[in-house]
């Protein structure tokens, strides 16, 4: 959620920033950065269209291409329709060029929060990654209140993409309502979204993204070899593509699907295939959990439960108890809310593992023991299958 800065914490330090602020914004898009000028040429920065500064054209067509640039997605435009049409400070870190510059303080604000409400319209341009804030920022604060220290360039990606939640946010929304009972509705108590937890799956128990089961142990960061990979090992900064070309060097892989790699040789889901690709074996677990949490609404708390990863908040009432969110049942009056602590736990893990479409490459053996322990907990059949 927060950043922690190793030094200049003080007033004058921000006195100063605000200056190199003033003069940094007049460079806003060229980073500070050793740019090979023979290839450089004049490019007009997207957001300080009066400047016309020396970067490789290469660098602005792969960021063009990339999802941070997509002016006309969903996580841009969300805020398009509102009255007054702003992001909130809850959500605007993440989503817009202003609200990043918010929370960094290079604005004059505070550092390490939103004060303010943003404009939209922007999207992840340059100067959100490459400005003077980002020089000696080492450390990330994630929902947990964990913090990583002695990070890289890669701040920048786990900043934006850690999530929203952990284990602590759930056990505190049920502590807060005293419910004792795991297996007994609250109209009071809500559903928690993790968000987008990409950033927070390849750090495991180290941070707590995913909801953890108390007297279970949980992997820590997904090392290979000696080597922890940093996003910037597997995603091009710019593009965001994975760098495919690599991933033969220690894998065998076929160059096209990921999801194809596989390096363990436990059959985790009991299907005695223990040739395809580690994800087949976590979404046969992901399938396995989502009808368990179905049974469970249906058996123990008597109002069917359905889920639509399109839809906030996701989970629905299954009026009908056909297994579907059908068109009349996609209503936001009609969002489930009869949740019991436990079913909340194992549903938060679920919509945690759609939130990070990259989990099998990013901690396997951490969504798998996820995964494993959520359906155990709600009472499904772990029968022939296995815990990492
Ligand atoms: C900690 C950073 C962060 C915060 C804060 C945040 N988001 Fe996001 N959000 C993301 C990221 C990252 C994505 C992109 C997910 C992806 O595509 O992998 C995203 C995606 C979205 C999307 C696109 C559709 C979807 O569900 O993936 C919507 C809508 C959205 N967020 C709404 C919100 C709202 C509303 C708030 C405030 C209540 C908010 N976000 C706060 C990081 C954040
Ligand atoms: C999502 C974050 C992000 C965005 C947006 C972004 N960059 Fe980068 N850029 C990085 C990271 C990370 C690096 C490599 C690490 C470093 O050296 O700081 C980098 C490196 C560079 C380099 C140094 C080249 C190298 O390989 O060492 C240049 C030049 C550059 N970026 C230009 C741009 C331009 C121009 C834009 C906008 C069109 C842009 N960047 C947008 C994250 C970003
Ligand atoms: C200021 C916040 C922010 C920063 C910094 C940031 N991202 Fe993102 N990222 C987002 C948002 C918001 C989206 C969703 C954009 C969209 O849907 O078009 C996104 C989308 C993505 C996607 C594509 C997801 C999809 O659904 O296709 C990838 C991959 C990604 N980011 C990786 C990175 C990496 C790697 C870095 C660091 C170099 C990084 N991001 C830095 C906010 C951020
Ligand atoms: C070992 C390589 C590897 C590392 C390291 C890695 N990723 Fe990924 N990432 C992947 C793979 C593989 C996918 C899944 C892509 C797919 O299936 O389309 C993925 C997916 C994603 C997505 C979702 C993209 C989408 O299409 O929705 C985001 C966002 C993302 N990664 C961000 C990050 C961030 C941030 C980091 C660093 C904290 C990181 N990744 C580290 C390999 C990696
Ligand atoms: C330098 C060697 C190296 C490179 C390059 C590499 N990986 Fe890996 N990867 C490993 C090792 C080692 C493991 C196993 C770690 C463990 O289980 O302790 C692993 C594990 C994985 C897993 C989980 C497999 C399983 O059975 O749990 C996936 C998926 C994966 N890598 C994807 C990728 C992708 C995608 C790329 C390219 C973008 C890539 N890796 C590049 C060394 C590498």
């Amino acid at each position: 959620m927060g950043v922690q800065r190793t030094s200049h914490k003080n007033m004058s330090w921000l006195v100063l920033a605000f200056m190199i602020g003033a003069v940094t914004v007049l460079n806003a898009c060229s980073p500070k950065i050793e740019v090979p000028t023979s290839s450089a040429k004049p490019f007009t920065c997207p957001e300080c269209e009066t400047l016309v500064c020396p970067v490789p054209e290469s660098y602005q067509d792969l960021w063009f291409t990339s999802a941070h640039a997509d002016a006309e997605a969903e996580a841009f435009t969300h805020w398009n329709e509102d009255d007054p049409q702003e992001i909130p400070v809850d959500c605007a870190k993440c989503h817009s060029r202003p609200g990043l510059i918010d929370f960094l303080g290079i604005d004059g604000t505070t550092i390490n929060q939103v004060d303010n409400s943003a404009k939209t319209g922007t999207t992840i341009t340059c100067y959100v990654c490459h400005n003077e804030a980002f020089e000696d920022l080492a450390s990330v604060v994630f929902p947990s209140g964990s913090t990583l220290r002695l990070l890289g360039p890669e701040v920048r990606c786990i900043l934006c993409h850690q999530g929203r939640a952990s284990t602590s946010t759930v056990d505190k929304a049920i502590a807060e309502l005293a419910l004792v009972d795991l297996d007994v509705p609250s109209t009071e108590l809500e559903f928690i979204n993790s968000h987008s937890t990409s950033a927070a799956t390849p750090f495991g128990t180290e941070v707590q993204g995913a909801y953890q089961y108390a007297g279970n142990t949980y992997k820590g960061r997904f090392n290979r070899g000696e080597d922890f990979f940093s996003c910037l090992d597997c995603h091009n900064q710019h593009s965001l593509e994975l760098k495919f070309e690599t991933c033969g060097e220690c894998h065998t892989f076929t160059g096209t699907d990921p999801r194809d790699i596989r390096v363990d040789t436990t059959d985790y889901d009991g299907d005695g295939d223990i040739s395809e690709g580690i994800a087949y074996e976590i979404s046969a677990l992901q399938e396995t959990l989502y009808s368990t949490i179905k049974a469970y609404s249906v058996q123990i708390v008597g109002i069917p439960i359905a889920y639509d990863l399109e839809t906030h908040p996701y989970y629905f009432i299954d009026t009908n108890n056909n297994g579907l969110i059908d068109l009349e049942e996609n209503l936001s009056d009609n969002a489930y809310n009869a949740w019991t602590p436990r079913l909340l736990r194992a549903a938060y893990n679920y919509n945690y593992l759609t939130h990070d479409p990259g989990a099998y490459a990013h901690n396997s053996d951490y969504v798998l023991q996820i995964l494993y322990d959520s359906i155990d907990n709600l009472g499904g059949d772990v029968t022939g299958m296995s815990r990492p």
